[in-house]
C-alpha cells in the first residue's frame, strides 16, 4: 500500500513505490493476483473535464475489475453547467463519502488544490500539459517488459513537448532509472528549461541516431490557442513524423511508443506497426487496476 493519499505527479513516487506498482501490474497482467476483487463495496468515481479513451475506458474497467461501484460523472450534464464552482463540486462529491476519485483537468496543476478537499484518495488521470502519472507508469512497465533494464538506454521523445505532461511523467520517471533522455522538437514546441534531460536536437535524423526507444507526441492542437506553432501538417510530417526511412537511424532493435491518440500523416506515418503502441494500452490497464490496488483506503 501507498504511504501517500493521492498520486498527482511522478515526484510522489519513490523507487519502491515505482517497483511495488509494476511488479503488481504484472500480476494482473497474468491473473496471478490472489484477491483481485480488492474494491468490493468500495465507490470510484471517475470524474473527466477533459476528452479520454483510453484512460476513462481503463480506470472504469479496472475499478470494475477490482469490484468497485463505478460512477462516471458525465460533466456534461453536471451542475459545473449551472454555474457551480469546481471547488464545491468536488467537496460535495468527497461529502458522498468515495472511496477513490480519478481525475482528468484541462487546467495544469489544480489536482494538487483539489486534493485538499477530498479525504480519499485522488488519482491525477492527466492535468493540463503537467502530469500524467499512470501514462508514465505504464509507459515504464513497457519499456522494461521490452529491455530488461531503463538505465543508460537511449529514449528520444520527439513532438509537441511543451504542450504534453505525458513527456513531463516521463522525463521525472525514466531519470528516476538512470535513462539518457533526448528531446525532438520544432523550436516553437520545446522550452529550453529542461534540467533533466541530457539532449535536445531540432533535427529528427540526428536526435533518433541510436535511440533504444522513440517516443512520438501527438500535436496538441487544442492548448494552442491562436498561436502558430508549426507551419502546416504537411511541413511537421516531412520534419518530425517518423517514417520507415528516417527510422533506419534509429538501433534495428528500436521499439516505437506513442501514448496516443495518434494523428496517422502528422507525427507518424502508416507504414509503422502499431505493436508496442498497443501494448501502452493493453499495459495501461493493468497499471490502472495495480494503481487502484496500491492506493486504496485502509
Ligand atoms: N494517452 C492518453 O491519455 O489517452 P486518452 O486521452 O485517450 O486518455
Amino acid at each position: 500500500m501507498s504511504n501517500r493519499k493521492d498520486l498527482l505527479s511522478v515526484l510522489d513516487l519513490t523507487v519502491n513505490n515505482v517497483k511495488n506498482i509494476i511488479e503488481l501490474a504484472e500480476q494482473y497482467l497474468k491473473n496471478e493476483v490472489k484477491n483481485s476483487r480488492i474494491l468490493e463495496k468500495k465507490t470510484v468515481i471517475n470524474l473527466f473535464f477533459e476528452d479520454s479513451t483510453r484512460t476513462l475506458a481503463s480506470f472504469e474497467i479496472a475499478a470494475k475489475s477490482l469490484g468497485a461501484n463505478v460512477v462516471t460523472l458525465p460533466i456534461k450534464f453536471s451542475s459545473i453547467n449551472k454555474g457551480e464552482d469546481l471547488m464545491d463540486m468536488i467537496k460535495t462529491l468527497n461529502a458522498m463519502n468515495p472511496d477513490c476519485i480519478v481525475l482528468r483537468q484541462k487546467d495544469s496543476g489544480i489536482v494538487n488544490i483539489l486534493a485538499s478537499y477530498v479525504s480519499c484518495p485522488l488519482i491525477n488521470a492527466g492535468d493540463g500539459s503537467s502530469e500524467h502519472p499512470t501514462q508514465a507508469l505504464a509507459d515504464y512497465f513497457v519499456i522494461i517488459s521490452h529491455k530488461k533494464q531503463i538505465k543508460n538506454l537511449k529514449i528520444v521523445i520527439c513532438g509537441d513537448i511543451l504542450h504534453s505532461r505525458v513527456a513531463r511523467s516521463n522525463i521525472r520517471l525514466l531519470k528516476m532509472f538512470g535513462a539518457k533522455i533526448c528531446l525532438i522538437a520544432p523550436p516553437t514546441l520545446i522550452c529550453k528549461h529542461f534540467p533533466e534531460v541530457d539532449s535536445i536536437h531540432y533535427s529528427l535524423i540526428d536526435g533518433i541516431k541510436d535511440a533504444d526507444v522513440i517516443m512520438l507526441l501527438r500535436l496538441q492542437k487544442e492548448r494552442m490557442n491562436s498561436s502558430c506553432f508549426v507551419p502546416s501538417n504537411r511541413e511537421y510530417f516531412y520534419l518530425y513524423g517518423l517514417d520507415s526511412q528516417k527510422l533506419l537511424y534509429a538501433k534495428p532493435n528500436v521499439i516505437i511508443m506513442h501514448p496516443g491518440p495518434i494523428n496517422k500523416g502528422i507525427e507518424i506515418s502508416s507504414d509503422i506497426t502499431d505493436r508496442v503502441i498497443l501494448q501502452q494500452v493493453e499495459f495501461g490497464l493493468a497499471i490502472r487496476k495495480a494503481v487502484l490496488h496500491y492506493y486504496r483506503p485502509c
